[in-house]
């Protein structure tokens, strides 16, 4: 058996809260604080948003519960659970072990450039509110050779210290303080974005949709965006599953996750985008929309160094709560496939994470000119990979899996507590995951450009 802690007896979640919070500490990182915006921004803001949400709604919930239904029937983590419930069927493990290698190589990255500006917030050296002295100073970090790499190793040091001691009390404690704390943060931001001049341009880019945008290419953005923000299609959702007790209501939790994950994604939107707008940056300009957009709105405020210091340790401390569950459905498989210990596979799993995030790094800069897949650099090549094609295609196997191979019976019977809770939508929820969220899943495939085009159509 696999699990964070193989050697003692099966631990489980002090309280349901715990389990919400460890969940949603997965869910909520830098694909919402980070990326959301920036994707948005990429992707028609409002167009983007609707098709976000058509998905959140068809395929979102209904995978939270599908993983969450898998990992605490077999109380194991992705691979032991599908080799439990039937070997062959572990494959579908493997791929989301390969897409958390990929994820977390280019997430460790962009961990690291957080460190970096709290450092840069410290020693004051983000007080300005001129979009091109911001843009110059995220520029000169992320092109440089050796400084974002060094940061990177920081973050990966600090994940595999947290990951190789197995997820303990003290993680799940700090959860429950931290991220009440970044949510009211990211509140008192908002509002402070709100009311700048000119803010009112970028409500509207987000949430009025021009539905002439919505094409292939914005729809599989947004169904990637789902997977990568909810932490869903590479077991993540099963391992955490896993701890929780046979009374807790399942169901509960589904809902709960996705609503606080897409709370705190609308919320970075509504900070980033008007200050995007009332600052005169570019919306559409790409990974380095929070670095840049934000100090601008600090700027802005009284006592706003202590604000960008506290509001990017908050964001570091988001993404170590997602760094971690990505680490850790990759040691879990080595552990359980190769039988090494749990502190060499730590090692291991990190150092070549690590090795593939500094060609991520590099990307950024040096190595700008190779292009992999589409035009698209390393970095944006592993994100797109792993997130919209490596992520969805777990997510559909797995509906498959459920629907036609374990069974819609025995899930609904574990998301009922053996009919013991009332689970009055289970006769929609087994349509959504036998019929629904596979087709859906399946047709944005076919339908986007961007997947045919790799295949030379
Ligand atoms: N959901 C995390 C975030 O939004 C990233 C993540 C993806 C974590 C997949 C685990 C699995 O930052």
């Amino acid at each position: 058996m696999v699990d964070l802690n193989e050697t003692k007896q099966r631990d489980q979640w002090g309280s349901k809260i715990g389990f919400i919070m460890a969940a949603a500490g997965s869910a909520i990182g830098l694909g919402n604080l980070w990326k959301f915006p920036y994707m948005a921004g990429q992707n028609g803001g409002g167009a983007f948003v609707f098709v976000y949400f058509a998905i959140l709604i068809l395929v979102g919930f209904t995978l939270m519960l599908a993983e969450i239904i898998i990992g605490r029937n077999t109380q194991l983590s992705a691979v032991g659970a599908y080799k439990k419930l039937n070997a062959k069927w572990s494959w579908l493990g493997g791929i989301g072990v390969l897409a958390g290698f990929m994820i977390l190589s280019f997430y460790s990255v962009v961990g690291g450039w957080t460190i970096n500006y709290i450092v840069k917030s410290v020693t004051g050296g983000l007080a300005s509110s001129d979009p091109a002295v911001l843009g110059g100073l995220f520029e000169q970090l992320i092109a440089n050779p050796t400084e974002p790499i060094i940061y990177h190793a920081l973050f990966m040091i600090l994940t595999l210290g947290i990951v190789k001691g197995g997820i303990s009390g003290g993680i799940e404690k700090a959860t429950k303080i931290l991220m009440p704390g970044l949510f009211i943060m990211m509140f008192i931001i908002m509002i402070r974005a709100l009311t700048l001049n000119g803010a009112m341009a970028g409500v509207e880019f987000l949430l009025a949709p021009d539905f002439s945008k919505i094409n292939g290419g914005v729809i599989l953005a947004a169904l990637g965006q789902v997977f990568f923000s909810l932490s869903l299609g590479m077991g993540t959702m099963i391992t955490y599953g896993s701890y929780l007790s046979k009374n807790e209501d399942l169901v509960v939790s589904s809902i709960s996750i996705p609503l606080l994950d897409t709370a705190i994604a609308l919320l970075a939107g509504l900070t980033i985008l008007p200050a995007v707008f009332a600052f005169g940056f570019d919306p559409g300009q790409g990974p380095g929309l929070l670095f840049v957009t934000l100090p601008a709105v600090f700027a802005q405020m009284p006592l706003g160094t202590l604000f960008a210091l506290i509001f990017f340790v908050l964001v570091l401390f988001a993404a170590l709560t997602s760094s971690i569950s990505l680490l850790e459905v990759n040691v879990a498989y080595v552990v359980d496939e190769f039988n090494w210990d749990r502190k060499k596979a730590t090692f291991v799993m990190s150092g070549l994470i690590f090795l593939v995030g500094v060609a991520a790094s590099l990307s950024m800069g040096p190595w700008a000119d190779i292009n992999i897949i589409g035009g698209r650099n390393i970095f944006d090549s592993l994100d797109f990979v792993a997130s919209n094609i490596l992520l969805p295609l777990g997510g559909m196997f797995m509906c498959i899996f459920i629907g036609w191979i374990w069974g819609l019976e025995n899930a609904i019977k574990e998301a009922s507590n053996n009919g013991k809770l009332a689970f009055k939508l289970a006769p929609f929820w087994g349509f959504l995951v036998k019929w629904v969220a596979p087709i859906a899943i399946f047709i944005v495939f076919v339908q986007s450009s961007g997947i045919l085009s790799l295949f030379g159509f």
